[in-house]
């Protein structure tokens, strides 16, 4: 009992020093060649193909497959079929993973312009009188949350089966 209580007491007394440990050091500076604060992605000019690398890729792979185990559906040769339905062109915007990025407006308009290219990753399944997203369209469309996401993908879905399209999404349902 008398070394319980010991025990307790060097370990109530030794915390403030490991907590200290963990503060950051003050007088620690930047690596040398690397001190420059670093710009948000919003200002910081990258590529489209950048961006993407950088905010989808992560959920969605580089070549836009995504991945079912993620719940992350396959955008590859389907995203298009979206643009087909009432409400699709609304709900690419509105889906968190864009909505919600670092991106600016026109980065997002030049994103989603660039994934419904016929030669990018929704192929052949843009419809052929595809209207170019512009900056002030997703700034009025991502401003208005979605509130049932799975319900409003489910209606796009049904509605483009409706329409005979095939619904290969990579989802399994
Ligand atoms: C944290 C993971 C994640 C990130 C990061 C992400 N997404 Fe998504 N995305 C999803 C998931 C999951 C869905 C399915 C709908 C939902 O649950 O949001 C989705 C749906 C979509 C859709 C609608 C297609 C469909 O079939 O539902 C588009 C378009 C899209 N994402 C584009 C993007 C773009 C562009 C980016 C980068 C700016 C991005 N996403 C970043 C996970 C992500």
């Amino acid at each position: 009992m008398r070394t319980l209580i010991l025990l307790g007491l060097v370990c109530a007394l030794s915390a403030p020093l490991a907590y200290a440990r963990a503060i950051p050091d003050p007088t620690q500076r930047h690596a040398p060649g690397n001190e420059q604060a670093q710009k948000e992605i919003a200002r910081a000019g990258y590529s489209v193909g950048v961006n993407y690398q950088l905010q989808c890729a992560g959920c969605h792979l580089g070549d836009g497959t995504g991945s079912a185990a993620n719940d992350t559906p396959r955008m590859k040769g389907f995203v298009g079929n979206f643009l087909k339905v009432p409400g699709g062109r609304e709900f690419l915007v509105r889906v968190p993973g864009m909505s919600q990025s670092a991106l600016n407006n026109a980065q997002l308009a030049d994103l989603l312009n660039w994934l419904m290219r016929k030669d990018g990753m929704a192929g052949q399944s843009v419809p052929a009188d595809y209207q170019p997203y512009t900056a002030e369209e997703i700034a009025a469309l991502r401003a208005s949350t979605m509130l049932n996401l799975p319900g409003t993908r489910g209606e796009l879905i049904k509605a483009m089966r409706a329409k005979g399209i095939a619904i290969d999404d990579g989802m399994n349902y």
